[in-house]
């Protein structure tokens, strides 16, 4: 056979490799394609662009024709990705498919409850189900892989993106990551309706310094590993298609370069052999991290952590060419990066489906109806002196504040494919349900930060002329997210004193608080007769919060997260240690005229209560279960056995409603102290009025396994406490022997 005969046979191979039916797995089909790729093409393939604008630049056409990108964010409209991606596969060389990633965080036309809020509902078949109505909308629009989920746990509310998170435990979060992952992704990745999902940041990002966006976490590798890295590997094991890298230094090397997660534990003890993207500029942000010189500098050090893709900036195009020619950068690791983001296109089907005609996506019924469940499902009543679910004595209602009909905040963050028109408002269905003539109206305020009291009298002749007074306060969506940390976790603006105003009518009052993180509001909370808690609750948060008010529907959504008396109790998380010198009960308060509490050298602070606003795992419902009988299926776990714990749990009430039953446990002595309590199960129940049901749980010797302070995983025979109860603060507790 001659050269050129050999030349057309590896082509015909070839061919045949990349059709769809060929009978070749994907791994076969990648590395045949990266043997035929060119140096160039491959730090294309490295390469992530937010550079498409409409109408598709001619420059932007023949650069994807060259394979100088291989994927692009948050870029282009429907129209520009399907052109995009018929010249890339059709008019490039070897014709590799583009990759389109976007920020599909809580929804993508229609917006689900941010995050936070979807883990108030402590529904992993909720979040599923939001996260598959988001991937179908956002697929009929070209995307084939989003940002999410968030996996970072935060125990901040400082921090903005608190909010893109699923709050301060890693083993809610873990069954969350995974549930939205599993939406995200469905059966198949390439099924229509099917994106690829990302675990974000790996690792450390929510343990900012003083809860400042981007800045330094200093996390013990012990910390790391029992709280920081379960929903990471909770994402693992569900299958996540990408990791995406951190912008911070955990203990002092970037994320981004961080051989000890990204080599050691992501690839070698996880053995992952997914996408790894960096986050926004970060490969170029070494720079300012102060570990890398120059572009040159970061490109190597990313690579050789084991980054594939390069988000945004440009120093894989800029230097790898000159970092493999030197040997700086084996060229087996460019080759390894291309794999693993060839087989996600591959995995994808990007190779073998036709390009779709574009097309644009309304939110439909039943997303709508998915989104005002999950807006149900996720407010969390803090407080109800009886006021709620309002009488059918009231006839008419003022709907008062910034937050009563502000479409784009109740959306939250990460909203940018959010439908407005389609947003309904507490305003706009109360009008709906009661009948305009039933309504006032007066916002106020303009907007949460708004200080001036100009609206006031407006809003309390609304009150004064209304049977209740319907008051809507928090936060606009820009103060919470990215880069939009707060020191104050105060309402914002004169927000308090518009409360203090209405309260001051005498008029029965419900406070909803919209917002993207925990606030502290105690005197609010004081002069409400009730207080529902709505993290910003997305398209059909209006209805959902309406329906709950007039009682059409239960409350039963429980903090996923701590909040704080007032921030300088930050950080304050329920798991925490105990100390040497725990505070007693006794100790709560401070008396009067002595500042420093006769009690003493204890672990409190003498101006602040030691204990939190509001426990993790708290909410309140229509109703009221109370907990008894807390029985065990033996007293002592054998090594290899299986303990059954269960409780029963009675509605006490009249009405119907959804209890979210929570296992806590405690490892009284072990070689590393552990927390007070730890999560370690929870199930939703609903009970009739009247109804009781014996809940239980198992726990084997793996759920009650912690890091050793040589940072193995160990169990450690000894006794154990265990509860069943409604929130980490209270509960029926038992105790057995791990053996
Ligand atoms: C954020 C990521 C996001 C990316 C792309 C970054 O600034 O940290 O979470 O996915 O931008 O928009």
């Amino acid at each position: 056979m001659n050269l050129s005969c050999a030349g057309v046979v590896a082509a015909l191979l070839l061919a045949t490799m990349l059709r769809a039916d060929a009978p070749l797995d994907v791994e076969s089909r990648v590395n045949a394609l990266v043997a035929r790729m060119t140096l160039d093409e491959k730090i294309g393939q490295m390469s992530q662009s937010t550079g498409m604008r409409s109408p598709l630049a001619e420059r932007l056409k023949q650069e994807i024709r060259a394979g100088r990108w291989g994927s692009f964010l948050n870029a282009g409209s429907p129209a520009d990705r399907a052109e995009a991606q018929r010249i890339a596969l059709h008019e490039s060389r070897l014709g590799i498919p583009l990759l389109f990633g976007r920020d599909v965080i809580h929804g993508y036309k229609t917006v689900f409850p941010i995050p936070l809020g979807q883990a108030a509902a402590w529904d992993p078949e909720l979040v599923e189900a939001a996260a598959r109505e988001a991937a179908r909308e956002a697929w009929a629009e070209g995307i084939r892989w989003t940002f999410a989920p968030m996996s970072d746990i935060a125990r901040d509310p400082r921090w903005g993106r608190v909010a893109e998170g699923l709050g301060e435990d890693p083993y809610l979060a873990g069954k969350l990551v995974a549930a939205m992952v599993r939406g995200f992704q469905g059966e198949s990745l390439e099924a229509q309706g099917s994106i690829a999902a990302c675990a974000k940041h790996f690792a450390g990002y929510g343990a900012a310094e003083g809860g400042r966006d981007y800045n330094s976490a200093w996390i013990p590798e012990v910390l790391l590993r029992e709280v920081y890295l379960p929903p990471f590997r909770a994402a693992r094991d569900a299958g996540v298609a990408s990791f995406m890298t951190a912008f911070n230094t955990l203990n002092g090397v970037p994320a981004t370069s961080n051989r000890f997660l990204l080599r050691d534990i992501l690839r070698g003890e996880w053995k992952y052999d997914g996408l790894v993207v960096s986050d926004y500029n970060a490969v170029m942000e070494m720079i300012a991290h102060g570990v890398a010189r120059d572009g040159s500098d970061a490109a190597r050090e990313a690579v050789n952590a084991g980054v594939d893709m390069e988000m945004v900036s440009t120093a894989y195009h800029d230097h790898l060419k000159a970092l493999v020619a030197s040997g700086a950068v084996p060229l087996a690791e460019i080759d390894e990066a291309v794999r693993d983001i060839l087989r996600l296109k591959f995995r994808l089907g990007l190779f073998d489906q036709p390009v779709a005609a574009p097309r644009e996506v309304e939110p439909g019924a039943q997303s709508l109806a998915l989104a005002e469940r999950a807006a149900a499902e996720s407010a969390v009543l803090l407080k109800d002196d009886g006021v709620l679910p309002l009488a059918d004595a009231v006839r008419t209602v003022a709907i008062i504040g910034p937050l009563a009909d502000s479409p784009e905040d109740q959306m939250g963050t990460w909203a940018m494919d959010g439908q407005p028109q389609y947003v309904e408002t507490p305003l706009a269905a109360f009008r709906k349900l009661l009948g305009s003539g039933r309504v006032l109206y007066a916002r106020g305020l303009k907007n949460s930060r708004d200080t001036s009291h100009e609206g006031f009298a407006e809003a309390v002749e609304a009150a004064r002329r209304a049977d209740a007074a319907l008051v809507f306060v928090g936060e606009e969506r820009i103060l919470s997210g990215e880069a939009r940390s707060r020191a104050y976790l105060d309402l914002p603006g004169a927000q308090e004193a518009l409360v203090d105003a209405i309260h001051a009518t005498g008029k029965p009052m419900v406070v909803t608080i919209l917002a993207g993180r925990p606030l502290t509001f105690h005197r609010v909370a004081a002069e409400a007769g009730a207080v529902l808690y709505c993290f910003h609750p997305g398209t059909m948060g209006g209805p959902a919060i309406a329906k709950l008010l007039l009682g059409r529907e239960a409350p039963s959504g429980r903090l996923p997260i701590t909040f704080p008396r007032t921030v300088g109790q930050v950080p304050i998380y329920y798991a925490h240690l105990n100390t040497g010198r725990p505070p007693l009960a006794s100790e709560l308060g401070i008396p009067a005229g002595n500042p420093v509490h006769p009690e003493g050298y204890t672990s409190k602070y003498i101006d602040v209560d030691f204990t939190p606003e509001y426990p993790f795992g708290f909410g309140l419902a229509y109703t009221k279960f109370d907990y008894s009988n807390l029985r065990l299926s033996a007293p002592v776990l054998e090594g290899g056995g299986r303990i059954t714990v269960s409780a029963e749990i009675a509605n006490r009430g009249s009405r119907a409603g959804t209890e979210t039953v929570q296992l806590y446990i405690r490892d009284l002595v072990a070689s590393v102290a552990q927390p007070v309590r730890k999560l370690r199960g929870f199930e939703r129940v609903a009970l009739k009025a009247g109804e009781t049901r014996t809940v239980s749980f198992t726990l084997s010797a793996a759920d009650l396994a912690f890091y050793d302070e040589h940072v193995r995983l160990v169990t450690q025979p000894g006794r154990f406490y265990v509860w069943i109860a409604p929130n980490a603060a209270e509960g029926v507790r038992g105790e057995f022997e791990l053996r």
